[in-house]
């Protein structure tokens, strides 16, 4: 999970710098004491701005039951709680407030307009408190910022725009909160390395645009996007290696292009409207490890080829109405693979649909290229390509 570990990498290097310098000052980094308990008594301009920020968003905290902010007070803003202070990327001898880490805080209040002030942040996690209303257009200022953790807040409104302007940022995560509304499109031109904004209110489909993006990890769970995943996707080939669609009101057949995707390790598209069979190019997936398809109304045969991915640990696809698999299918179990088959229509198989329930779904076969794809995407709208030849 390459952005988890980027971005562990990215914490454990501004705690090391701020806990020596908070900790250890004499024998630190700065040799000359001086400057340093100087420093703290005056602290430079950046500082300062920094000091009004907080001491506004302090204002704008209505809740804080675990005393985090209890100690913001006063302008030595790098002893608060939940700050890190780094040297600046422009002038190494001074310090600026370069992360603020409030996970798991349950503050409740707002972010207020002078959050601008805090230019010079480039981590900023507050993931998993009560922070409402939306993101103040001044965040604009935040040029630096890497690292932009908010889920699992109660943040509203449409998809908050001003991240689209931030020009340094890697790792975008707004899951469990209330945004609603299309997903821009302008998300996916963004040089973004994860992106997630499973479990909001998203509406309107994937944009073709995705094919801008160079994100690694992708999950759009848990929204209403409807439509076809676009078969531009195939255009992330060099970069994703996690698509997670579930439950996002997915409709018409899986693209055959997913098959172009040779870097991916995680696809799942359960849990939606897929119709129509398991692409056979799924099969030059050789990095993939979990494939989850179930929970959808797909049909026809699983191909041999995706049973014998060589690094395959997972797959689910029950609850479709798949109608029969190649032979690698059934020697799953004895090659340490995990599965899932329940409620398909394979015969002899245990726990599987009745026979009414198979013949009716079979009564109207799919025609992916028929198949009207509901919104803009055009996903299964169009014939299947070529197969990509397996990539190494
Ligand atoms: C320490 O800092 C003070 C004040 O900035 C300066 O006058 C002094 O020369 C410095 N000493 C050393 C050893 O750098
Ligand atoms: C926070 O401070 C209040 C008032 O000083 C106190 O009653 C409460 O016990 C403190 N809570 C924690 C978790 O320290
Ligand atoms: C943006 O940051 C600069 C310093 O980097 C500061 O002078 C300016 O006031 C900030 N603007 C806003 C709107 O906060
Ligand atoms: C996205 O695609 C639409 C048309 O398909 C185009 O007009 C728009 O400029 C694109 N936006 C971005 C950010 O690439
Ligand atoms: C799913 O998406 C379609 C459009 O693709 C829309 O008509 C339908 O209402 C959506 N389903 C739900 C439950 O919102
Ligand atoms: C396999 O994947 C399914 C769904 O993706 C998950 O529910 C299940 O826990 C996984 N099993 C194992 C053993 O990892
Ligand atoms: C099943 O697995 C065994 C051992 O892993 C292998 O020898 C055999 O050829 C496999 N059968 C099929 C049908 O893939």
């Amino acid at each position: 999970m390459a952005p988890y570990s980027a971005s562990i990498a990215l914490v454990l290097f501004l705690l090391q710098f701020t806990s020596s310098f908070h900790k250890l000052p004499a024998k630190s980094i700065h040799s000359n004491s001086t400057t340093l308990s100087h420093s703290h008594l005056d602290p430079n301009a950046r500082l300062h701005q920094a000091y009004v920020a907080l001491q506004a968003w302090k204002c704008v905290i209505y809740s804080d039951p675990s005393n985090i902010t209890s100690n913001w007070v006063g302008p030595a803003v790098c002893e608060y709680n939940g700050l890190y202070c780094a040297p600046s990327t422009d002038n190494p001898d001074i310090q600026v407030v370069a992360g603020i880490d409030l996970n798991h805080a349950d503050i409740a209040g707002f972010l207020p307009d002078e959050f601008g002030l805090l230019s010079d942040l480039a981590l900023l996690h507050l993931n998993s408190n009560r922070f409402c209303g939306i993101l103040p257009p001044t965040f604009a200022n935040l040029t630096l910022l890497y690292e932009l953790d908010l889920s699992n807040n109660r943040f509203v409104g449409p998809f908050p725009s001003v991240v689209l302007s931030l020009p340094s940022l890697k790792y975008l995560d707004l899951r469990y909160n209330e945004f609603e509304g299309p997903l821009p499109s302008e998300l996916f031109s963004m040089n973004l390395d994860a992106i997630f904004v499973n479990n909001n209110r998203l509406t309107s489909v994937i944009p073709s645009n995705i094919s801008g993006s160079t994100a690694s990890v992708i999950v759009f769970a848990n929204n209403n996007l409807g439509g076809c995943l676009p078969p531009s996707i195939a255009k992330l080939a060099d970069t994703l290696e996690e698509l997670l669609l579930i439950n996002t009101n997915l409709s018409g057949c899986l693209t055959p292009e997913v098959g172009f995707l040779y870097k991916l390790k995680v696809l799942d598209v359960s849990f939606n409207k897929l119709v129509g069979p398991i692409p056979h190019s799924i099969a030059g997936l050789t990095h993939l490890e979990q494939l989850d398809v179930a929970h959808n109304m797909m049909s026809g045969v699983i191909p041999a080829g995706i049973c014998a991915l060589p690094n395959l640990k997972n797959f689910t696809y029950s609850y479709n109405y798949f109608c029969d698999e190649e032979g690698s299918c059934q020697n799953l179990t004895s090659r340490g693979i995990v599965y899932d088959d329940r409620r398909n229509c394979l015969p002899e198989h245990k726990f599987q649909r009745s026979e009414k329930d198979c013949e009716a779904a079979y009564a109207h076969p799919i025609e992916c290229f028929d198949y009207e794809c509901a919104g803009r995407g055009t996903g299964g709208a169009i014939p299947p390509s070529p197969l990509p030849s397996v990539h190494s």
